[in-house]
């Protein structure tokens, strides 16, 4: 899934209310968030916490599609944001998006990979990814991106998937061999802390029961968004749902 692909999922979802109010209303978001994840609301408190960074911070949100999440935490914090991922459409929805939240002077987002940020080493108080590290093709690169960012002390907080099996053949590719606390690991991060979360496990099985059921006539969003629940119910119990948290050194 390159570039052009979450562009063009991006365009789709961007012109989509029914999209939009379905996920916000599936996670008990609040409406501005828009989330193009699987967190819950009592989730997204639980990455606050765990960010444990102090008003007037830098936090920077690799992967941030349309910025929401990133936005609602740096407005929970009361931080400075800067969001980094590698569709131009997300980027320029997010940057769009930024009234919503009135961070309009305090968010910046850009163009970015998970290997090259392009951002200013040591700058950053607090580093998120959230559902997102699976798209890394290096995990330990993309998590020694994440701690270079970092000044020392400062914690990453990631989010996704891991399987149940190690290798597991009938997941996606990017999602077979997922291991948070070893990429942070290996990228020299300490207190690595790996937390599963099957409260955040019931909230997305309802939601893709619900999106199955569906009837998304010609909105492509929606369609794109029944046919992810359909891909998803089978494989549901093959993999948990992860929270990972470190410190750079
Ligand atoms: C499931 S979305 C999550 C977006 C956002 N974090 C959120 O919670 O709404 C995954 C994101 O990863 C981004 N992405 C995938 N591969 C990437 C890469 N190699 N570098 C930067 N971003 C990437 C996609 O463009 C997309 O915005």
């Amino acid at each position: 899934m390159d570039a052009k692909y979450f562009d063009e999922w991006y365009a789709g979802i961007g012109a989509s209310a029914a999209d939009e109010r379905f996920f916000t209303e599936a996670l008990g978001v609040p409406v501005e968030v828009g989330p193009q994840n699987l967190v819950p609301l009592a989730g997204l408190r639980q990455i606050a916490a765990a960010l444990a960074a102090e008003p007037g911070g830098l936090l920077v949100d690799i992967a941030c599609g349309r910025g929401g999440p990133g936005m609602w935490l740096a407005r929970e914090l009361d931080l400075e944001l800067l969001g980094v991922d590698f569709s131009a459409e997300a980027v320029r929805q997010a940057t769009k998006r930024r009234s919503r939240f009135g961070l309009t002077e305090r968010a910046t987002f850009a163009v970015g990979t998970f290997d090259s940020t392009g951002l200013a080493a040591g700058a950053a108080d607090a580093v998120v990814c959230i559902d997102a590290f699976q798209f890394s093709s290096d995990r330990v690169k993309a998590a020694e991106e994440m701690r270079r960012l970092l000044r020392p002390g400062g914690r990453v907080v990631l989010t996704g998937w891991e399987p149940k099996q190690p290798g597991d053949d009938e997941l996606p590719e990017r999602m077979r061999d997922l291991d948070f606390g070893a990429a942070l690991d290996a990228a020299g991060f300490t207190d690595v802390v790996r937390t599963l979360k099957p409260e955040w496990d019931e909230v997305e099985h309802a939601l893709w029961t619900q999106a199955a059921a569906l009837d998304p006539g010609d909105d492509p969003a929606l369609v794109s968004t029944k046919e992810e629940a359909e891909q998803a119910l089978p494989l549901f119990d093959r993999r948990h749902r992860v929270m990972a948290t470190a410190v750079a050194p």
